[in-house]
């Protein structure tokens, strides 16, 4: 961190703010990359700010029954996680207005030339951009707005959200000079551990993700212990025994991949991992891992469908995030309006 930002941030109170599209089915890489470090920070006594983002997925095409669905279980699998809704606020973005109403402010902030080298915009729009939803252009000039409508200092995420994060610190730099305040803080990434980047079970050279159509590609929270294990076990690797040491992984995605999510189950170093395992083939090593594998996510999945069973009760935490989360939101908005120069004179 500069000097600079280092002073910034400091007049601001550290709070951690994170959000995740209720897009699909979670997955290992969202429960390790993001949820896992999402409670940590909860228990380590900062303020947290968590968001299904229902206004981001909506950048793609969402069956609305299946958007709601999807959105309960994304909060019944942070709560089964750890997440506690007293400590940590949570809710879904679209039950907080800010959000939109500094996206917009933010849309005039933003440049094209910084929209134009997001490349999780270039993947998701493929080849045929043309027919891309113009939200899913702006997707990151919102995700700003989520971040610096709570005046966060930091985000975590995993290293694919980097970029946007970065964007974000654009933006806000770019707000606080042309208007000559310190209004936004520049919000950190914090992109931490052996599981920042998940890889898929079937290629070794793609993140794991809840969108990839193949489902051997990924391990779902929901999976049961059966599924798990088969998908562990057709998991594309090579033919070498594990190494000696974390290096001789260096060339050989797959198996740094599997490794890598061993260590982050265990609580372990990649190197703690390769130390146990050096010399074993995958015929030891995959039925090991989707045993651990099981032992962590069958108490979340199964305290999930618990959860599931009372959608009200669900809805109700977040409706009751959402009351906290506004009460921070709605003076920043408001004061970014204050300070762009429009007339506030309504009587409320
Ligand atoms: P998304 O599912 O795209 O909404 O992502 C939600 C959060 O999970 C973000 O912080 C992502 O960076 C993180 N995440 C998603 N997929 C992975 C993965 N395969 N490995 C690590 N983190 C991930
Ligand atoms: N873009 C993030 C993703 O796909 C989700 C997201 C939206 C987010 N707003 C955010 C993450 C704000 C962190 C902070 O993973």
């Amino acid at each position: 961190m500069s000097d600079q930002t280092e002073v910034l941030n400091a007049s601001f109170t550290p709070r951690i703010f994170s959000g995740i599209q209720p897009s699909g089915n979670l997955t290992l890489g969202n429960y390790l990359g993001a949820l896992k470090r999402f409670v940590q920070k909860q228990d380590e006594g900062i303020e947290t700010i968590y968001c299904l983002v229902d206004m981001h997925a909506i950048t793609v095409w969402q069956d609305p029954d299946a958007l709601k669905r999807q959105t309960r279980e994304a909060a019944a699998a942070f709560l089964a996680s750890g997440i506690d809704p007293v400590k940590s606020i949570l809710f879904n973005q679209s039950q907080v207005g800010a959000h939109a109403e500094l996206g917009w402010l933010l849309n005039c902030v933003a440049r094209l030339g910084w929209m134009n080298r997001m490349t999780q915009f270039k993947d998701k729009a493929g080849k045929n951009a043309e027919k891309a939803s113009l939200g899913l252009y702006a997707y990151p000039a919102l995700m700003a707005a989520d971040i610096l409508v709570y005046q966060a200092t930091m985000v975590p995420v995993g290293d694919d959200q980097k970029q946007h994060v970065e964007l974000t610190r654009d933006i806000a730099a770019k707000f606080n000079h042309d208007f000559g305040v310190d209004h936004f803080p520049a919000p950190e990434p914090l992109i931490e551990g052996a599981a920042a980047r998940v890889m898929s079970l079937r290629d070794g050279s793609k993140k794991m993700s809840k969108s990839d159509p193949a489902d051997a590609s990924r391990i779902n929270m929901t999976d049961d212990a059966d599924t798990i294990a088969k998908k562990l076990r057709k998991a594309r690797t090579d033919a070498e025994p594990l190494p000696e040491t974390i290096d001789g992984l260096a060339e050989r995605p797959e198996a740094r991949n599997l490794v890598n999510i061993y260590a982050e189950l265990a609580e372990q170093t990649p190197s703690q991992v390769v130390a146990e395992f050096a010399g074993r083939g995958f015929g030891d090593f995959k039925p090991a891992l989707a045993d651990l594998a099981v032992s962590v996510l069958a108490p979340i999945s199964g305290e999930m469908k618990r959860l599931m069973d009372d959608p009200a009760e669900i809805d109700r935490i977040l409706g009751q995030g959402a009351e906290r989360a506004d009460a921070i939101a709605r003076p920043v908005v408001e004061k970014t309006r204050d300070i762009m120069g429009m007339v506030r004179s309504r009587q409320v």
